[in-house]
């Protein structure tokens, strides 16, 4: 399979957030979280991530997890949601075996900030209530 390029990242990543914005459990943790004006920055911030994930270009340095930590309102349930609208908007635009590369990578990436975000051994299992900032 050929590697995927800049340019489709950047159709994915921006397609991809189009359909978050619109989405009514998805966007009110995003609008809490990026002022109108500072949506470029994380649109840049993604083509990044997505770039260092699919192509090892080392690009993105951030940490999601403590990235994460900090919103509000985010639930374990919205992790179906946002894997769905993801995997969605790469079968829209991608071959099946490139889209489906995405879908591997994004359902591994969520899954460990689940676990980082809601897993708690000390209650033996999972804290299903949605998060409060910490
Ligand atoms: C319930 C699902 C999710 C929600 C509600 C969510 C929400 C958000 C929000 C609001 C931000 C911006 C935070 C800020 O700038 O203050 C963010 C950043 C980010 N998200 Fe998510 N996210 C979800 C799942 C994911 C998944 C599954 C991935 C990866 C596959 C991911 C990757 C990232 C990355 C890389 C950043 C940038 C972190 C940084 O600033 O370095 N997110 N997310």
């Amino acid at each position: 399979m050929s590697a995927v390029t800049e340019r489709q990242i950047v159709a994915l990543v921006d397609a991809f957030y189009a359909k978050v914005r619109r989405d009514e459990v998805l966007a009110p943790v995003f609008e809490r979280a990026i002022a109108p004006e500072a949506w470029p920055v994380h649109l840049a911030k993604m083509y990044d991530f997505w770039s260092s994930v699919m192509l090892a270009t080392g690009r993105y340095k951030g940490n999601p997890l403590a990235v994460h930590m900090r919103l509000a309102g985010i639930e374990p349930a919205m992790f179906v949601r946002w894997l769905a609208l993801f995997r969605a908007t790469a079968e829209e635009l991608f071959p099946g075996e490139l889209a489906a590369s995405f879908r591997e990578k994004s359902e591994r990436i969520a899954e460990s900030l689940k676990l980082g975000l809601f897993y708690r051994p000390a209650l033996n299992g999972w804290n299903l209530a949605p998060r409060s900032p910490n």
